[in-house]
């Protein structure tokens, strides 16, 4: 099967901007969100981002609107979900949310359309199990900022039906993505626990006393070549979302060393979210939170 239509659930950061994605790739995209106001707020902010591709000569005036011309920004999710292929979900990490939603998703999309998630702390298995399609229930995770990242984990599992990882991992192709293709599920899946073991080191020698948090960070700028450090990217990530995440693997793994950090509970407990909320780790003016 080749993909050509796509719903999109979640219009945030991760959300609209893998719209987008489909909709360069040629695309036909509904993208649709639950909250009033965040579809005209991502309209915009793709609008202001793939803009500036325009400016920069990397995409010419029309491949934008015809881009935009393919997406459709919908508040009515049958609309979007009544003759899709593929929907991805991008929506908030929680299970609960989630589970509903794709129960809802399967009762209103085409038997043979393969839902996504792009969650890497829930498994395809769990949320496929709410629906009648356990075999086309998948997990494709995007990284943020997904426009800039290549990387997109396509995780198989053993009920997967045969066609729906191919399908997933040409789409992604077609997104101008190089997809990974994983044969098992783990919550967390590769990168979100490789980073995690980062940040809980990285959060041991800052409790220790070993260093700073700007120390950590440049060290691992400067001498791992990594283009951000463990805390700066936790603050453009949300601590919230890498709180919620670690809470989703740890309830699924039970294994002491998938327990959130300390300091990320601590500080979500202060209210301080990251760039988004002017504070996490570091603190941050309008001018440098995006
Ligand atoms: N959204 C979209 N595009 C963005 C962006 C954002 N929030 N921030 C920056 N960009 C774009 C810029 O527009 C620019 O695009 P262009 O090359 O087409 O002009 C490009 O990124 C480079 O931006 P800048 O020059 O302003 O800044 P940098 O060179 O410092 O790059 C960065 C910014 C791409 C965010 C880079 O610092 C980076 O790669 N950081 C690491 C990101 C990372 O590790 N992501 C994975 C996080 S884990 C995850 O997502 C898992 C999930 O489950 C939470």
């Amino acid at each position: 099967m080749k993909v050509e239509r796509v719903l999109v659930v979640g219009a945030g950061a991760m959300g609209s901007q893998i719209a987008m994605l489909a909709a360069l790739g040629g695309m036909r995209v509904h993208v649709h969100d639950a909250y009033p106001g965040a579809l005209a707020a991502a309209e915009q902010a793709l609008r202001g981002r793939v803009g500036r591709r325009v400016e920069k000569g990397q995409l010419s005036q029309s491949e934008m609107d015809d881009a935009f011309a393919r997406l459709t920004f919908t508040p009515d999710l049958a609309t979007g979900a009544a003759d899709a292929q593929l929907i991805i979900e991008a929506i908030k990490e929680d299970l609960d949310a989630k589970s509903a939603l794709f129960a809802e998703l399967d009762a209103l999309a085409p038997a043979e359309a393969i839902l996504a998630t792009n969650s890497s702390s829930i498994t395809a298995s769990l949320l496929g199990a709410r629906t009648r399609r356990p075999g086309r229930v998948v997990n494709a995770h995007f990284f943020n900022p997904p426009l800039v990242m290549d990387c997109v984990e396509v995780v198989a599992h053993e009920r997967l039906d045969p066609d729906v990882a191919p399908a997933v991992l040409d789409v992604c192709r077609r997104m101008g993505k190089a997809p990974v293709a994983l044969p098992r599920e783990v919550p967390g899946i590769v990168a979100n626990r490789i980073l995690s073991a980062i940040v809980r080191e990285a959060a041991a020698l800052t409790d220790g006393g070993f260093a700073t948090v700007e120390a950590v960070d440049e060290i691992c700028r400067n001498a791992l070549g990594h283009p951000m450090g463990p805390f700066e990217l936790l603050d453009m990530a949300g601590l919230d979302v890498n709180l919620q995440m670690q809470q989703l693997i740890f309830e699924q793994t039970g294994v002491d060393q998938d327990r959130p950090i300390p300091a990320v509970v601590d500080l979500v407990g202060h209210g301080r979210l990251g760039r988004k909320s002017g504070g996490g780790f570091y603190d941050y003016d309008e001018e440098t939170s995006r």
